[in-house]
């Protein structure tokens, strides 16, 4: 199925150059026509605002062969709103959801032979973003503006693939402080950068990050958001609008209620009561469902039932029928999957 001569199954989550991206330009008002290009180097001048002031949103989906040979993508629509809600709050351009769409579409056939074949346990992860690249000195928006989208094959986000992490309760924020952790902006991931350092140092997989108001409350980890179930089996995710919303997650609350016929809640999400949750997951386009064995908070073990050998049994059931969904094994509710003309 593939010429690339990848091995597959050793593939973790790192950039593999491909063959074409896709670019278009935004000056003097408007979006150009957009092409696919060859060269994977961005060259900006020194004082564009996306260097200096960090100016600058992205996406992340995937792109996944199906059972019968298909290449599909996963609710490529939701990507485009969201990036037009982070481009709102960063005073950036929007571009257009059809166009956005579009790109994906060009990128994921253009690198076709890229596309992990089925069963592989790789997938093709896809990062459309967007950034100022004028000069930008006194504190203001750009008036000029690239989006690109680029592809790499990807294999498990955390190492070890389905074997539980184990998650520290963080002393640090990871939102930039002017409360944008609800969108997806590089400088909220640069504020991360010490904390993942830091807990990779102390030997914890990831950060469980609180609100920053009280925290009391659980928001979600560096790269996805949480799910925990209940001893009575009922869904429970945390509602809060400092958090990203998930596409993932989202899906899962749908495939929860409507396939498995879950309760699912979503509300505020104490620390003090994860000791009662009998399993708990990260959920995202990358962590797809990664399950969590053990939360550490300050020396404190908090050792969820499912242990650190294999997932959870319910979280098990919600992970092969997501990707039953997105690989085509299982019937897709209306819109979700979009097949890509090779
Ligand atoms: N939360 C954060 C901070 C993320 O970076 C991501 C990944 O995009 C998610 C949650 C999961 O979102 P999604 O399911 O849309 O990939
Ligand atoms: C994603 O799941 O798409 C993410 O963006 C997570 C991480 C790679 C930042």
């Amino acid at each position: 199925m593939s010429n690339k001569n990848i091995d597959w199954s050793k593939l973790d989550f790192s950039y593999i150059k491909t063959d074409k991206r896709y670019v278009s330009d935004f000056k003097n008002g408007a979006w150009d026509e957009g092409r696919l290009t060859e060269d994977a180097n961005v060259v900006i001048n020194e004082c564009a605002g996306v260097l200096q002031y960090a100016q600058t949103v992205f996406e992340g989906l995937k792109a996944y062969r199906t059972q019968d040979g298909r290449i599909v993508t996963f609710r490529p629509d939701l990507n485009a709103k969201r990036m037009e809600e982070s481009a709102k709050r960063l005073q950036m351009p929007i571009f257009p959801e059809n166009r956005f769409i579009d790109a994906v579409e060009q990128v994921v056939a253009a690198n076709a032979d890229f596309v992990p074949p089925y069963g592989s346990g790789a997938t093709m992860y896809l990062r459309p973003y967007l950034f100022g690249t004028n000069p930008v000195i006194g504190v203001k928006p750009a008036d000029e503006y690239q989006f690109r989208v680029f592809a790499t094959p990807v294999g498990p986000y955390f190492k070890g693939g389905a074997k539980p992490i184990t998650l520290r309760v963080c002393d640090f924020d990871r939102a930039a402080p002017h409360g944008t952790g609800h969108i997806k902006a590089g400088l909220n991931y640069a504020m991360s950068m010490y904390a993942i350092v830091d807990a990779h140092n102390q030997g914890y997989d990831e950060n469980m990050y609180l609100d920053s108001a009280t925290r009391t409350k659980v928001e979600e980890t560096g790269g996805a958001n949480f799910i925990f179930i209940t001893k009575d089996g009922k869904l429970v995710t945390p509602k809060s609008n400092t958090i990203l919303p998930s596409v993932t997650r989202r899906s899962l609350c749908y495939v929860a209620k409507e396939y498995l016929g879950m309760d699912v809640e979503e509300r505020e999400v104490f620390l003090e009561e994860l000791k009662d949750f009998a399993e708990c997951g990260l959920c995202g386009t990358a962590a797809v469902i990664s399950p969590v064995g053990k939360i550490v908070d300050h020396g404190k073990e908090i050792a969820l039932p499912s242990g650190m050998e294999s997932f959870g049994p319910i979280t098990k059931k919600l992970y092969d029928t997501l990707t039953g969904i997105q690989m085509g094994r299982l019937e897709a509710p209306e819109g979700w999957i979009h097949e890509i003309k090779v």
